[in-house]
């Protein structure tokens, strides 16, 4: 199964009408956008970083992460965006998603809800994503925070994860192939030994929270492999586990587990393709 932060198109046809991400199959479209859609694009993408930004800062020990849902619902209606995550049709999960945020905390990989029970304590991690829908276009965007002091293992995990998503913005270069973006993710965490969790992808983004081309954080031969032009917009989102790359669903049968119970990262940023190179959209 692959989500969307979308389900395994390829690993289980029969599976494919839960996807609730963008369709891969051969001769899919990926929808190039003008000078002046990213400049909108743009708009959506530093609001993101700036609520993203503000919550990294309010992270300590003793938040909750419904704390953090309400910081960011009460932005994103001051600057007159819509929460893009919030009512979003799963059809996985057959129901729309309630929040603005998904907080995942340790090893929860992605679509943690938020909760006034969960508190952060020290030594823990929490991923905060999130996305908005500004003048009809949307900006996608997470970052994993740590509490306190976390163990050496986690700090590296967390590190290598970053790392990976800006080897991987590098190559968001016209004419490079997107298993050169996949590729760079994917040589950096396995060369790490960490677990590269396969049943959720990156995506497009544009006037659709999910646009085509799915974007695994590796290189996943049974996909096309499409060539990059200007003005095509990647939300590229590495989900990378501290242990094995098999995750769960938690009974409440959004969030996203670890197999193995150890701790998960999550980051990711909404990246153009220009003539100047890689434009990334989701920080100043
Ligand atoms: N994590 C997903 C992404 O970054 C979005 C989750 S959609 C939700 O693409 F609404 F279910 F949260
Ligand atoms: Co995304």
């Amino acid at each position: 199964m692959r989500e969307s932060g979308c389900l395994n198109y390829n690993e289980d046809k029969d599976l494919a009408s839960h996807c609730f991400g963008p369709a891969s199959g051969p001769g899919f479209m990926i929808i190039r956008k003008t000078a002046v859609e990213l400049e909108k694009m743009r708009a959506s993408g530093l609001l993101v970083w700036k609520v993203l930004d503000e919550l990294a800062r309010m992270v300590a020990e003793g938040v909750t992460t419904l704390d953090l849902e309400n910081a960011a619902g009460r932005m994103m209606r001051d600057a007159g965006a819509r929460p893009a995550f919030k009512n979003y049709f799963v059809q996985a999960v057959g129901s729309r998603y309630p929040f603005v945020l998904c907080t995942s905390v340790n090893d929860e990989i992605i679509h943690g809800l938020p909760s006034a029970r969960r508190e952060l304590r020290d030594g823990d991690i929490v991923s905060i994503d999130t996305g908005v829908e500004l003048n009809g276009y949307f900006g996608d965007s997470a970052v994993t925070v740590p509490i306190g002091k976390v163990s050496p293992e986690v700090d590296r995990l967390l590190q290598v994860t970053q790392e990976a998503l800006e080897l991987a913005i590098d190559q968001v270069r016209a004419g490079n192939r997107l298993f050169d973006v996949c590729g760079a993710v994917e040589r950096h965490v396995s060369g790490n030994g960490f677990g590269i969790v396969r049943e959720y992808v990156g995506h497009g983004i544009g006037t659709q929270l999910h646009e085509e081309p799915q974007i695994p954080n590796y290189i996943d031969r049974r996909n096309e492999n499409p060539r990059l032009k200007e003005g095509m917009v990647l939300a590229i989102e590495p989900m990378v586990n501290a242990g094995k790359c098999e995750s769960k669903l938690a009974p409440d049968r959004w969030t996203a587990l670890t197999g193995d119970g150890s701790y998960s990262a999550h980051f990711e940023h909404c990246v153009a393709v220009t003539a100047n190179g890689p434009w990334v959209l989701t920080r100043p």
